[in-house]
């Protein structure tokens, strides 16, 4: 095993409203947001986790959440310094912001990058009024449109747009539309996720009318032709970015790199070559109590050795190019050998293919890939 590049994971875990299929940890904001406190328990946590990483400077950071455009610019760019001063980074660092359209005030973008952001990533979700207010967004499709508008005149052309489809009574026309408008917005990466119905959310417990599998096939088909001709390749799951745009953070995730997660609920991975393992850390959920205990009381798990070729696996396949045999080696220690037997099967059903040196998902493999993942397990 090799230490990997190291990225940092900062979670922000308020948003205005929180939207009823959402099961992130967030939380709607309902006093004033404790902004300077956040900021100063943030740069704690990251003081009390930097040992287990020291002399490994930061190749890219995601503030993610929640919504961290509710922090403001002066406010993230403490916390910046604070990584900068305290891990070091890299020279082509990746810095990301996810940003709700309905954050943004006029100007805002240029004082995020004043700050240190790099790339930011919006929530766009669709352009459809009824969608829109069907999933509890709270704002406008203008106002998205003119968050892009702002971040173009910003320097930022690097962001992404999130689009969610599969919504309730959408049609392939109505998806394509949404994509539509979206490209002409010039995002430099898209990324589009089924609507899933997760457990605990208000839409499990009142589940909408979702299109069927052969309605939401034929809306891959055609958001997938039109990414193509307008210039974007599929690399992810749901990733799709133009050249020299795919987003770093999440592919060190996807190659099974290291991340320090702070900040309510946030999940780290940590390898240490010398001891030949890999430590997971989740820091404390509920924001008010993250805000009250000592950030040593993060919790940290070895991974067991008997669970890395599933842990790897679940990211490597979500890439189109797969992984290769060193990578593997290199992250987890182990033969590549150990996956012979338990991917035998989707490779009998053309699942996944093998190359001379590398594994990967097929087409139809990236539709199943639980049923690839499931027989690692055993
Ligand atoms: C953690 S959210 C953060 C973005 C930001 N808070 C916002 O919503 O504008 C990241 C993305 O996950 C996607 N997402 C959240 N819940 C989902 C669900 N149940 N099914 C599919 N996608 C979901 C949305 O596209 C969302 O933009
Ligand atoms: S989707 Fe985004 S804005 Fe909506 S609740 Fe989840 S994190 Fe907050």
């Amino acid at each position: 095993m090799i230490n990997p590049p190291l990225a940092l994971y900062a979670h922000f875990p308020w948003c205005v409203q929180k939207c009823p299929y959402c099961d992130f940890n967030s939380y709607t904001l309902k006093e004033q947001l404790p902004e300077e406190r956040y900021i100063e328990t943030l740069r704690r946590d990251l003081d009390a986790q930097a040992a287990a990483v020291e002399g490994r400077p930061l190749t890219s950071i995601f503030l993610g959440g929640g919504t961290p455009s509710l922090f403001s610019p002066n406010a993230i760019g403490r916390l910046l310094e604070h990584a900068r001063a305290r891990l070091g980074f890299v020279d082509s660092i990746e810095i990301t912001l996810e940003a709700n359209p309905g954050t943004i005030e006029r100007g805002r973008f240029a004082e995020y990058r004043a700050a240190g952001v790099t790339r930011v990533s919006l929530g766009a979700q669709s352009f459809d009024p009824r969608q829109l207010q069907r999933l509890g967004r709270i704002h406008s499709a203008d106002e998205t449109r003119i968050a892009a508008e702002e971040l173009h005149a910003a320097g930022l052309a690097n962001f992404n747009l999130d689009l969610m489809y599969a919504l309730p009574g959408q049609t392939p026309a109505d998806a394509e539309s949404d994509l539509r408008i979206a490209l002409a917005l010039e995002p430099a990466h898209v990324s589009q996720y089924h609507l899933t119905i997760e457990p605990g959310t208000v839409f499990a417990a009142a589940p909408p009318t979702q299109p069927t599998d052969e309605v939401v096939d034929e809306m891959l088909d055609r958001s997938l032709r039109l990414l193509v001709d307008a210039g974007f390749e599929q690399y992810e799951v749901s990733g799709y970015a133009r050249a020299g745009t795919r987003c770093a953070h999440n592919l060190n995730y996807w190659t099974f790199g290291d991340y320090l997660g702070i900040g309510a609920g946030a999940h780290g991975k940590i390898s240490d070559a010398s001891r030949q393992i890999i430590v997971r850390t989740q820091q404390t959920r509920e924001p008010r109590r993250y805000l009250a205990v000592d950030p040593e009381a993060l919790v940290r798990k070895p991974v067991a050795v008997r669970d890395l070729p599933f842990e790897f696996a679940m990211n490597g396949f979500r890439l189109v190019e797969g992984f290769s045999d060193q990578q593997f080696e290199s992250r987890t220690g182990l033969a590549v050998s150990v996956l012979d037997r338990g991917l035998a099967p989707a490779l009998a059903k053309a699942l996944v293919t093998r190359g001379r040196d590398t594994w990967r998902a097929t087409p139809q493999g990236f539709r199943f890939l639980n049923d690839i993942l499931v027989a690692l397990l055993d």
